[in-house]
């Protein structure tokens, strides 16, 4: 048992769940009644336009439905109703980049959503159903912008502001987004960067559906204005009402779209819903973070990531929380950045992912020691699998062995967490996502349904449609069908397929053990390695190129990149075109794709019928022995003859 780290009880006050016995109850609740237990929690926390009558549809399976003759309003969720008893509590505690404080109180943020849903139907014609797109720093105004379209129907794209102007271009075509909002730039380690530069790039060619492009001037660099294009947030807000009416939206309405990688070339427009991914937004706030009223959480991760959306925006504020928004990055002025900030606003929630924790450990070991870190109760990782050392450095010394850590396993996809201890009852395993969340039938399986056996590696599934899934790919209702519900059958019936592995132990806790597809994640983002390698491809010298993941100490995952050139002049161009292939993936992806490392070789390992076997490359990246078969390549000396490239 020694392996084992008990929730420290006297950390916590009224938890949701303050013992296994309890946690074990209410899964039991969801075995007796699945659907009425749902209803019942949708009765009790979302307030309801129009109480639903139905609770799951599952005539379209997997196009599940949920709630669906409901109605509600997200933003109305989120804001209008802690007006009655939170109007002056803090919603939004900003720190700016340079140390700037802004607090924004509940009152003040329905205010501010208010004028900019007036702004967005009056100056921007837009309509329930309308795509939004939204690629914007770190500020509040992000938010807001969220909120305002939640609260008249619209549908948001937010698009990480790391994303270059092609892959903003390809997510406002996918979408026809009609209106972008964004900045015209922000701050980042003490001086300001560009957004709205990027943006006209992206709408040079092929955006016809973009009308307008809304800017926040938030650096006051100098930026083109695009007449009758282009106009500023700061200036329209100034004459709009501060009251605006929240549509009444169906349960089932699109809330958003956020764009994923996959494991072709083309990311996915992920489709989530208004109730069911508000439920458990505010649900996992309550029952993993253990929110309480007199909290303060923070979340690190960006607004353009589905972290972003569900535990810095939705999530918290639905459950009238304070939530915290960075602008800066944790390393800047110093490594000590976040503690600083932990112990100035006194977080009880600290929220990050293991690639953060890792850099952090690297550069201040000790660092945390300096600040008053006593308001911790509770320290979430969330993104890839976090690693033994790092996860007893965030444990002992940022929670000084008092916090419970919550390794947080979910997607995109899943609107929120899946797999996640519940800090005050469960016992915990370092690195270690333990058990599925009440409500939550996730199931280590083969494709056929039976149950992979202790100790072995299997498929993650979530075996029962749960309210916060993904509804759709946008555009791609077949792709959704495929990518999600192609894999894995229990009783002769699709069932929901993560693309992860997973291993259950003796104790019955749940392990991730990463994709097992061609998806990489790199610091926590994930990476369609067919998205890279086309971006290389663009290239005129390449002639293949094949990209698979490598461990990294800090990224969790590296991008190594094999590389066959059309023709090959020797060392010197080699250097030359391994920057070109990075500014190539720069313009095509953004830098958050950049290669560390490119290896150039004679071929790649093919079969026959002509298919990359990346298994072999990736082993080859690991330095791994070469475990197989590679008699049925159609040139099986190529594996040598990469193996001595690399080697030398
Ligand atoms: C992929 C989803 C969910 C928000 C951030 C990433 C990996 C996520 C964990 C964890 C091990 C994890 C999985 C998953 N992942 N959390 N706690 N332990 N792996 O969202 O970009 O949709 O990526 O991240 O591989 O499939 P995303």
């Amino acid at each position: 048992m020694s392996n084992f780290y008990y929730p420290k009880k006297e950390m916590f006050k009224d938890p949701q769940f303050s013992s296994m016995d309890e946690y074990r109850a209410v899964v039991e609740d969801f075995n007796e009644d699945y659907e009425g237990t749902w209803a019942q929690l949708a009765n009790a926390k979302i307030d309801w336009f129009k109480p639903f009558t139905k609770i799951l549809n599952e005539d379209e399976a997997p196009f599940y439905k949920w709630f669906e003759d409901g109605e509600l309003n997200v933003a109305y969720q989120c804001i209008d109703r802690h007006l009655k008893d939170k109007k002056n509590k803090a919603a939004i505690i900003f720190e700016g980049d340079n140390g700037d404080q802004e607090v924004i109180t509940y009152r003040e943020l329905a205010y501010k959503v208010s004028q900019t849903a007036n702004m967005f139907k009056d100056n921007f014609n837009i309509k329930k159903g309308d795509r939004v797109v939204i690629y914007m720093p770190m500020i509040p105004q992000a938010a807001i912008v969220m909120l305002a379209c939640a609260k008249i129907g619209a549908i948001h794209s937010v698009v990480f502001g790391g994303f270059s102007a092609e892959a903003l271009r390809d997510r406002i075509i996918d979408a026809s987004a009609k209106l972008v909002v964004t900045a015209d730039g922000a701050f980042r380690k003490g001086k300001p960067y560009m957004l709205k530069p990027v943006v006209d790039e992206a709408l040079k060619v092929g955006c016809e559906s973009v009308q307008k492009v809304c800017v926040i001037e938030r650096n006051n660099e100098d930026i083109h204005w695009e007449p009758n294009r282009d106009y500023s947030y700061n200036e329209l807000i100034k004459s709009q009402s501060s009251f605006c009416k929240s549509e009444h939206m169906n349960a089932e309405d699109p809330l958003f779209l956020l764009y994923t990688s996959g494991s072709t070339g083309k990311p996915k427009g992920v489709q989530h819903s208004s109730a069911g991914y508000i439920l458990w937004a505010q649900l996992t706030m309550e029952w993993v973070f253990d929110i309480k009223d007199n909290d303060t959480f923070w979340c690190t991760a960006d607004v353009g990531w589905i972290t972003g959306h569900t535990y810095i925006v939705y999530g918290p504020l639905a459950a009238g929380a304070t939530t915290v928004m960075f602008e800066g990055v944790p390393t800047f002025p110093d490594a000590g950045r976040c503690w600083k900030m932990v112990e100035e606003y006194r977080i009880n929630q600290f929220y990050t992912a293991p690639t953060a924790i890792r850099l952090l450990h690297k550069m201040g070991a000790n660092e945390p020691k300096k600040y008053d870190l006593s308001s911790l109760r509770i320290l979430g990782t969330v993104g890839e699998p976090i690693d033994p050392p790092a996860w007893k450095w965030y444990y002992e010394v940022v929670g000084n062995s008092n916090c419970s850590i919550v390794d947080t396993y979910w997607q995109t996809e899943t609107g929120g967490h899946m797999i996640s201890p519940l800090p005050a009852a469960t016992p915990i395993k370092p690195a270690c996502a333990t058990f599925a969340l009440p409500g939550i039938e996730a199931k280590v399986i083969e494709t056929d349904g039976t149950l992979t056996p202790t100790g072995e590696k299997g498929f993650m599934c979530i075996t029962k449609p749960w309210p916060s899934m993904i509804r759709t790919i946008w555009n791609d209702p077949e792709r959704f069908k495929k990518s999600y519900f192609g894999d894995c059958k229990v009783n002769g019936k699709p069932v929901y397929f993560t693309g992860d592995g997973a291993m259950v132990d003796e104790d019955g806790y749940i392990t991730i053990t990463g994709r097992t597809d061609d998806v990489i994640n790199v610091s926590g983002h994930r990476m369609g390695t067919a998205e890279v390698e086309a971006a290389i491809k663009k290239h005129d010298n390449v002639a293949a190129v094949a990209v698979v993941g490598k461990p990294h100490d800090i990224k969790g995952e590296g991008i190594f990149a094999y590389v066959v050139l059309k023709s090959d002049d020797g060392i010197a161009d080699e250097l030359e075109i391994i920057k070109e292939i990075n500014t190539m993936i720069k313009t095509e992806i953004g830098a958050i794709a950049l290669c560390d490392d490119v290896a150039f070789v004679p071929d790649l390992p093919k079969t026959r019928s002509g298919k990359i076997m990346r298994r072999i490359l990736r082993s080859i990246a690991k330095n791994e022995p070469i475990t197989q078969d590679i008699s049925t390549l159609e040139d099986p000396t190529i594996v040598a003859k990469i193996e001595a490239i690399i080697n030398s």
